[in-house]
């Protein structure tokens, strides 16, 4: 065992073995990191409930700590697309995905997270009018983003619902000067 191991016995981080689902819609953000953006939106917007996931133990517990200060804040170590099939219909308020991991070479873009599957099944997970804020470096990534989120018929808003925000992968991205495609999605066509 190591030392995150221990730590997530003492912490009320939820995971497939202790599941836990949104009783009301809550924002989502997926791939939280060590919690950067995650307590800057929580503690932004004290009107919503919000949910980090992640997939390792270390930066569930990094966010854990983050903003455990916070009432309104959960983290979850889950796969977002096993968490999503989890979850009723109508769960999320709004969902936000910044620098997902961005597989950028063909053999390997079948890993994506943002593909067909994922557009079909979080726009049910979404409340009618929920948002989805996406934020990459990768264009071929963007671009299929763009055509998946075509493909199933969501709609677009002119900006994010949510403060502006930055991440972790933003604050290096921005320092090597590259250029980053954005966009908000709506559930509603
Ligand atoms: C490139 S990092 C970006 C982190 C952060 N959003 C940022 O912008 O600084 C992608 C994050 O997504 C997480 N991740 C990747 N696939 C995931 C999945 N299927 N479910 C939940 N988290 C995932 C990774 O563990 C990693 O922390």
């Amino acid at each position: 065992m190591n030392a995150y191991q221990d730590l997530i016995t003492e912490y009320p981080i939820f995971t497939p073995k202790n599941p836990w689902i949104p009783h009301k819609p809550v924002v989502l953000e997926i791939g939280c990191y060590k919690g950067l953006t995650l307590k800057h939106l929580a503690s932004s917007h004290p009107e919503s409930d919000f949910v980090g996931l992640d997939l390792t133990l270390k930066r569930g517990v990094l966010s854990y700590r983050r903003t455990q200060h916070l009432n309104n804040v959960k983290v979850g170590l889950w796969d977002a697309i096993d968490f999503l099939s989890y979850c009723p219909d109508h769960s999320f308020e709004g969902m936000v995905i910044l620098f997902p991991d961005p597989w950028p070479k063909n053999k390997h873009s079948q890993n994506r997270l943002l593909g067909s599957h994922f557009f079909f099944m979080a726009k049910r997970k979404l409340v009618p009018n929920g948002y989805l804020w996406i934020k990459t470096d990768e264009k071929s990534y963007y671009e299929s983003i763009v055509h998946w989120a075509q493909y199933w018929r969501w709609g677009t808003l002119p900006e994010c619902p949510l403060i502006k925000t930055t991440s972790s992968f933003e604050n290096l991205f921005t320092k090597q000067q590259k250029k980053i495609y954005e966009s908000v999605f709506s559930s509603i066509s």
